[in-house]
C-alpha cells in the first residue's frame, strides 16, 4: 500500500501532529510504501517570514527524523524540492469547482478566527490534492481536521479522470480513531495557528508551565472529578495504557486531589514519553549536514516517482505539444 503525509513546518510540532499522523506515519513504515514530506509552501499561507520559514522547515524535519520517519523505510523530501507538484496544482485548479473550496471547514475555521484570508489559503486544497495524487497515495493518513481535505482531492481525481480515463489514484483517508483531535490547553482542537500547542521538544520547565496553564474544570480538590471532557485527562490518556490509565481515572474519581496534580503527572509521563526521541532529535541536531542530504536524496527518488505521472498528464491535457 502507498501511504503518503505531509506536515506543515510552520511551528513547533505538537503531540496532536505526533498522535494524529507521525506516529501512524512510523508505523506504516513498517509494512508499506511510505512517503513523508515537510509541506512548506503550504506554511506559507502563515508563516511569511523567510528566514523563519527556512529554519522551521529544517527543525520540522530534524524532528521528523528524530520521531522515527526512517529516509531507509520511506521517501521524505522537502516539498519544494519537487517542483512538479506546483504545475499540478494548477492542472488541477482546473477541475476544482469554487464550491468545493467555499465549503472547506478549515479555511472557513482559520478565517473565523482572524488568519488573513487570501488566496493561497482559499486553494491550499488543491495544493495538498497535487501533493496526493502526484505520487499515486492509496492511503493518506491525517488528523480529523484534515479528513475534508482528502475528499477534496478524491473529488478532483475523479473529476478528472472522468474526462481523461483512470491516470490518478483515488486516495483514501485514514484517522486514528482513538486520537481523532488532541485537545489544546484551552481545549479547542490543538494547532500550530491557534497557540494553543503542547509542543514535543520543548524544554522541560517550559512545558511544565504550558501544561500548568490547560484549561480545567473549577471543582474542590476533595471532590470527585469527570476525567471524561477533561482536557489534562484527554492529553494524558495517550501516553498511558492499560492499569496507568485505570489508575488515573480513579483519581479523578476518588476526589482529594486537584487537577495541578493530574497536570503534574501529565508533564511526568510526557517528559518520559519522548525521552529517546530528544536523544535522537539531539544527533540530528548537531548533524544538520546529514539531515539536508537526506533530504536531497529523498526529494530525487520522489521525483522520479512523480515523473511517470506528471508526463502522463501534461500529455493528455495538452501541456506537452
Ligand atoms: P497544525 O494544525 O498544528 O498547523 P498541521 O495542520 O500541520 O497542524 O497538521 C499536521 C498533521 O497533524 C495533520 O494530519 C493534522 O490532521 C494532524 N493534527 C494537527 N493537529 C491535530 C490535533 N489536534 N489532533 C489530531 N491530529 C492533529
Ligand atoms: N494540510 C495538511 C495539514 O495541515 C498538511 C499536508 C499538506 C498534507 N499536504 C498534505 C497532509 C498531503 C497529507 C497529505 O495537516
Amino acid at each position: 500500500m502507498r501511504v503518503l503525509t505531509g506536515i506543515q513546518p510552520s511551528g513547533d510540532l505538537h503531540i496532536g501532529n505526533y498522535f494524529g499522523t507521525i506516529k501512524q506515519m512510523v508505523e506504516a513504515q513498517k509494512t508499506n510504501e511510505t512517503f513523508a514530506f515537510i509541506a512548506n509552501y503550504h506554511a506559507m499561507t502563515s508563516v511569511l517570514d523567510g528566514d523563519r520559514l527556512s529554519q522551521l522547515t529544517m527543525q520540522c524535519a530534524t524532528d521528523f527524523l528524530a520521531l522515527g520517519i526512517n529516509p531507509d523505510k520511506s521517501t521524505f523530501w522537502v516539498q519544494s524540492d519537487v517542483k512538479e507538484v506546483l504545475e499540478l496544482y494548477w492542472i488541477l485548479s482546473s477541475y476544482t469547482p469554487m464550491g468545493l473550496l467555499e465549503r472547506a471547514h478549515s479555511y472557513k475555521d482559520k478565517t473565523a478566527r482572524g488568519i488573513a484570508s487570501n488566496h493561497s489559503l482559499f486553494s491550499y486544497p488543491v495544493l495538498m490534492a497535487a501533493d496526493i495524487l502526484l505520487f499515486g497515495s492509496e492511503v493518506v493518513p491525517v488528523g480529523k481536521d484534515q479528513i475534508q481535505h482528502v475528499e477534496i482531492a478524491r473529488d478532483i481525481a475523479t473529476k478528472f479522470n472522468n474526462q481523461y480515463g483512470d491516470i490518478l489514484t483515488i486516495p483514501e483517508f485514514r484517522v486514528q480513531e482513538e486520537v481523532q483531535t488532541v485537545p489544546g490547553i484551552d481545549g479547542q482542537k490543538m494547532s500550530k495557528s491557534y497557540g494553543n500547542i503542547v509542543n514535543i521538544f520543548g524544554e522541560e520547565k517550559k512545558q511544565m508551565k504550558t501544561i500548568k496553564k490547560i484549561v480545567t474544570e473549577n471543582v474542590a480538590m476533595e471532590e470527585p472529578k469527570e476525567f471524561e471532557n477533561c482536557n489534562v485527562y484527554n492529553m494524558a490518556k495517550l501516553f498511558l495504557e492499560g492499569n496507568n490509565l485505570i489508575e488515573l481515572q480513579k483519581r479523578y474519581k476518588r476526589g482529594g486531589e486537584g487537577h495541578g496534580h493530574f497536570k503534574i503527572y501529565l508533564g511526568e509521563v510526557m517528559w518520559e514519553y519522548f525521552k529517546e526521541y530528544r536523544e535522537k532529535r539531539e544527533y540530528f541536531a548537531n548533524n544538520q549536514d546529514e539531515v539536508r542530504e537526506i533530504l536531497n536524496i529523498g526529494a530525487s527518488k520522489a521525483r522520479e516517482i512523480a515523473l511517470p505521472t506528471i508526463e502522463k498528464i501534461r500529455s493528455v491535457t495538452g501541456i506537452s505539444y
